[in-house]
């Protein structure tokens, strides 16, 4: 597959916000107590041709890249990966010591796709996204092969 990576224009905020919703339950995410609008936040798209392949949101706070949401729509292919390096490539331009995202423990798939990018956990917040449900109740109770959806993981990747 041929795809490429451009950064999220304006004219892509409607469609960002129906996928983030049909993605994730609701136009908005939790992660580490805080609410986020990926809609509204600077990401990278993956095109095929007119198609739209994937999405990453990220955030730079001072010296930090926090990657909010990464969705690859064709899985296996290089998406997923192809998006993180966009954004490492922005953040390491913006200055940034240090990319972190949040995932929770159930979900396997992206642990072992960080894993292999070379992201490390740094912390393991036990029974946050309970907290989190209580912001953002539409949060399944039940992930990835029926685990339980309990706590963060915190990875980061040295920049
Ligand atoms: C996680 C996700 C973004 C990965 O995207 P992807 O395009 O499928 O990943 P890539 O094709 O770039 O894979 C990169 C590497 O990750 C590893 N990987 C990907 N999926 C894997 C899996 N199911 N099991 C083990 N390793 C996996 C592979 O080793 C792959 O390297 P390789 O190509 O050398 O084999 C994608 O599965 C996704 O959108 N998941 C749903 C949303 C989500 O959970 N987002 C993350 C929330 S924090």
């Amino acid at each position: 597959m041929t795809f490429e990576v451009r950064p999220v224009r304006d004219e892509d905020r409607d469609w960002i916000r129906d996928l983030i919703e049909e993605r994730w339950a609701d136009e908005f995410v939790v992660g580490h107590g805080v609410v986020s609008r990926p809609a509204e936040l600077d990401g990278f798209v993956a095109m095929e041709g007119v198609d739209v392949v994937g999405l990453a949101t990220y955030r730079i706070e001072g010296a930090a890249c926090e990657i909010v949401t990464i969705d690859a729509l064709v899985e296996g292919r290089g998406v997923g990966s192809t998006l993180v390096e966009a954004v490492h490539e922005r953040a390491h331009r913006a200055g940034c010591a240090r990319l972190w995202l949040v995932t929770t423990n159930d979900n396997e798939r992206a642990q072992a796709f960080y894993d292999k990018l070379g992201f490390r956990v740094v912390a393991v917040r036990e029974g946050a996204v309970d907290e989190a449900r209580k912001l953002k109740p539409s949060i399944p109770l039940i992930g990835a092969g029926g685990i339980p959806i309990t706590d963060e993981l915190e990875l980061e990747r040295r920049l």
